[in-house]
């Protein structure tokens, strides 16, 4: 049975779970009903999404968010659109914080008298019966401009097949197909899918979306916080696809005041191959970010900031991509974001790196005035902070002044102390 919460006057009465969102200006507070919290979108990543979106135009009609959880996603884009959305959730009590949320960014926003909130609703039932949903609201059904659907997918699984996501896609798309405003550039859907699909699990998505909307047009976008890993990836279809962009990789800043950074491209990328060759003084070692390496972007970044230069990749898996080339990064405004660690080869190591031979580690750094050194490579998580630790306290307060890493030498049993440029060496004078 679906019924509806009206956002306008819904209380937050019984919800528990109630929460500052990190990411949220101070003041905006949340509530999860039932666990939701860990699944739900950070404030900052809705509202960024929302203004792209916003950068399209959509036919009349309204967003549809049919497995809503929370409604962070649904509230930004009620704020951001100005249009009236619909939530749709199964569970009873995130249905109602969902309701609760809007009308908590409507208040926020002093849009309390506003058209877009006054016809917002949430309905608590089941995001895949269309007809039953519309049923439930009052007046004449509305069409979908816009649907965004990001399903719930099982927690603590390193991958997962397609058909554990729900609602299930297919039935989704299936309920509500009939329902979208017409429009040249056909639905505009966005599907927030999980970060660890492989590329047949892409493909298989692309397939459930050829069979309801054939030819329909696709970006692919992987989004990245620079924690190591691809934040979000999602499918943006048909009305919010962009023309001639296949894939795109977005990283996003710390705050909601800066631009994120953005790379796309309409071609197939090359598949990276890792190159081993003997370990050198003098060579360049970059470890960049990981979700930039899946998103297939990297060698469209590399030829701008690494342009006439050979790249040899030692690792390209994992939380450290490592690539290795001859001359520094030539790196401008934002590129930086995009690089976890980057320098010159001054010593090769090769002996390991323990509590018994951290000090010869020392001693070498001090010989290139280095005043501080970052362990990026792999090792026993219980050893790294000793060693970390070790390098921090012994480093600090001598007359070193630059900074630098060890990273890993993909074959040898060498690791490799490299020197980052200092700031200012980062750009050279245009
Ligand atoms: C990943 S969460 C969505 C989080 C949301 N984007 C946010 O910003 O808070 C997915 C939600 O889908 C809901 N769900 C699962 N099956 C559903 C169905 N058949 N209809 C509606 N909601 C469903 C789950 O209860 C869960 O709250």
């Amino acid at each position: 049975m679906h019924h509806v919460f009206n956002p306008s006057d819904v209380v937050s009465d019984g919800l528990i779970e109630f929460a500052q969102d990190a990411t949220a200006p101070q003041g905006l507070l949340f509530f999860h009903a039932k666990e939701g919290r860990p699944l739900a979108t950070p404030w900052q990543v809705a509202a960024l999404r929302a203004r792209a979106v916003a950068e399209h135009r959509l036919p009349n009609g309204l967003v549809l968010d049919c497995a809503c959880g929370s409604g962070i996603q649904l509230a930004a884009y009620a704020l951001t659109l100005q249009r009236p959305v619909l939530g749709v959730e199964l569970d009873d009590e995130r249905a109602r914080a969902s309701a609760v949320n809007l009308q908590t960014v409507a208040g926020h926003a002093r849009a309390e008298a506003a058209s877009w909130f006054l016809e917002s609703s949430v309905v608590a039932g089941d995001g895949t019966a269309a007809k039953d949903v519309l049923a439930a609201l009052e007046g004449e059904a509305p069409h979908v401009a816009f649907l965004h659907l990001d399903p719930a997918r099982p927690r603590n699984s390193r991958t997962h097949a397609l058909e554990e996501m729900q609602p299930p896609l297919h039935r989704v798309l299936e309920s509500w197909s009939p329902h979208f405003a017409p429009s040249e550039q056909g639905p505009a859907v966005l599907l927030d899918l999980s970060p660890r699909l492989t590329p047949t699990q892409r493909h298989e998505v692309e397939e459930i979306v050829e069979r309801v909307w054939p030819g329909i047009a696709k970006t692919w976008e992987w989004t990245s916080r620079g924690r190591g890993r691809v934040d979000r990836l999602a499918l943006w279809l048909g009305g919010i696809a962009s023309d001639g962009v296949a894939r795109r990789f977005v990283r996003v800043p710390s705050s909601l005041a800066q631009r994120p950074l953005m790379l796309s491209t309409n071609q197939t990328e090359p598949s990276l191959v890792c190159q081993h060759h003997p370990p050198k003084r003098g060579e360049q070692v970059s470890i960049l970010d990981a979700a930039l390496i899946e998103s297939g972007l990297v060698e469209r970044w590399l030829a701008r900031v690494s342009a006439d230069d050979l790249h040899r990749w030692a690792f390209i898996e994992g939380r450290r991509p490592q690539v290795h080339h001859d001359r520094p990064l030539q790196m401008y405004e934002d590129d930086a974001w995009l690089v976890q660690a980057t320098g010159k080869v001054v010593e090769l190591l090769t002996f390991d790196l323990d509590e018994t031979t951290v000090d010869r580690l020392v001693e070498m750094a001090l010989e290139h005035r280095m005043a501080s050194v970052k362990l990026r490579f792999d090792l026993d998580p219980s050893l790294q902070p000793i060693l970390q630790g070790s390098l921090d306290r012994q480093l600090r307060r001598r007359h070193g002044v630059r900074e630098g890493f060890v990273a890993r030498h993909p074959v040898a049993d060498v690791l490799l102390l490299c020197v980052s440029p200092a700031k200012d060496e980062e750009l050279p004078p245009i």
